[in-house]
């Protein structure tokens, strides 16, 4: 499906047949470039290219092409409808997704969209001075070339606020622009979101850990049975990618340089020779690895069963599971304290969805971390 470049919004979602809606986004542009301006890369940043997605394919597959910076345009990209698409799993399981908002979701699903929303320009925020310290050109590319994609997943769920959620979701399309990360009186919902990312090893280790979780989160909003958030996280999983190789090949790159320096002058005290000591990586890698677990909050959770049962969010990869997708009679074993010791525990599968996802990228963190 190709994008639209012609609009002011460039859209595959036809803004054009929908007049209201566009109008509504466009008022919404001139407080994002106003956000973008005063919070965004405070670099200035002429003359670099950045891809920028052209097509999307039925298979939610992208095409890119590059565009200086200055002419980026921010849009609306959805992943293609599939007709025959059905809910995977919950109470549902088996019926044809949704097109519209249930009425009695609506809370909940608009809540789940302003949290997702909310940590996309947070950690833009986050980022804004890094390109004054950037270690190289291939990295301040790679620096804006997340920054301007963090800043398009914003605009996917502000899109899905102002399209399915009425005069609440515009009021929340707003205020995901008045709260800013680490700001004392409105900061940004989640914790990890308001932490500063003041150096490069900061920035590897939050694309590596931070954007992880967010693509373990988008992938359990993929599986929705409201189907245009499921099309729009689609989409996003494609860049998120990119953010995590921008990690994991930073983090590399550091700890191969110490390890090329300890073995050249015979000692761990690196930082005289311009190295960064293993000591010092761990503690960001412990920071920033707690930190991103936080992110998918307590091990048993009643409103990720509901979430669950009602269709809203998925497990990672649904379809790969061998289980009858409803779990209403299944159990899972979790980690308990007890005693001051940590041991497992039996209960609901249900409750222990995030539990379960959390176990998927501890594992994915680990084998990345093992390459
Ligand atoms: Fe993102
Ligand atoms: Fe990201």
């Amino acid at each position: 499906m190709s994008i639209d470049y012609t609009e002011k919004i460039p859209n595959n979602v036809d803004l054009a047949g929908d007049r209201k809606l566009r109008r509504a986004l466009e008022s919404w542009r001139p407080n994002f470039l106003n956000w973008w301006k005063t919070m965004g890369p405070a670099l200035p940043c002429a003359d670099v290219y950045l891809r920028t997605a052209v097509d999307v394919g039925k298979e939610g597959w992208a095409h890119f092409d590059h565009v200086p910076m200055e002419e980026y345009r921010w849009g609306v990209f959805l992943a293609e409808r599939n007709h025959d698409r059905r809910i995977a799993f919950g109470e549902q399981k088996g019926e044809p997704v949704w097109q519209r908002v249930p009425g009695e979701y609506r809370a909940e699903l608009q809540r789940l969209i302003v949290v997702q929303g909310d940590t996309e320009p947070a950690s833009v925020e986050q980022q804004r001075r890094l390109g004054e310290t950037a270690p190289s050109l291939y990295d301040l590319r790679n620096l804006f070339q997340v920054n301007v994609e963090e800043g398009r997943h914003l605009w996917a769920m502000v899109y899905l606020l102002h399209a399915y959620f009425g005069r609440n979701g515009r009021e929340e399309a707003e205020a995901l622009l008045r709260r800013n990360s680490g700001d004392l009186d409105s900061p940004r919902i989640l914790g990890a979101f308001n932490e500063e990312t003041p150096d490069w090893l900061s920035f590897y280790m939050f694309t590596y850990f931070t954007d992880r979780d967010g693509k373990y989160q988008l992938g359990t909003l993929e599986e929705s049975a409201f189907d245009p958030l499921s099309r729009t996280c689609e989409f996003m999983l494609k860049e998120e990618a990119h953010h995590m190789f921008v990690g994991t090949t930073g983090i590399d790159r550091v700890v191969a340089r110490t390890a090329q320096l300890i073995r050249e002058h015979d000692t761990d005290q690196v930082a005289a020779y311009g190295g960064i000591p293993l000591d010092v990586i761990q503690r960001y890698l412990n920071f920033h690895y707690s930190v991103s677990l936080d992110l998918f909050g307590s091990e048993q959770s009643t409103n990720a069963a509901r979430y669950f049962t009602a269709g809203l969010k998925g497990r990672w990869q649904e379809e790969r599971r061998r289980d009858d997708h409803v779990l209403m009679e299944d159990s899972a074993m979790v980690d308990v304290v007890r005693d001051g010791a940590v041991t497992t525990h039996e209960v609901p599968a249900l409750l222990a969805l995030n539990h379960d996802l959390r176990s998927e990228y501890i594992s994915d963190c680990q084998s990345g971390l093992k390459r």
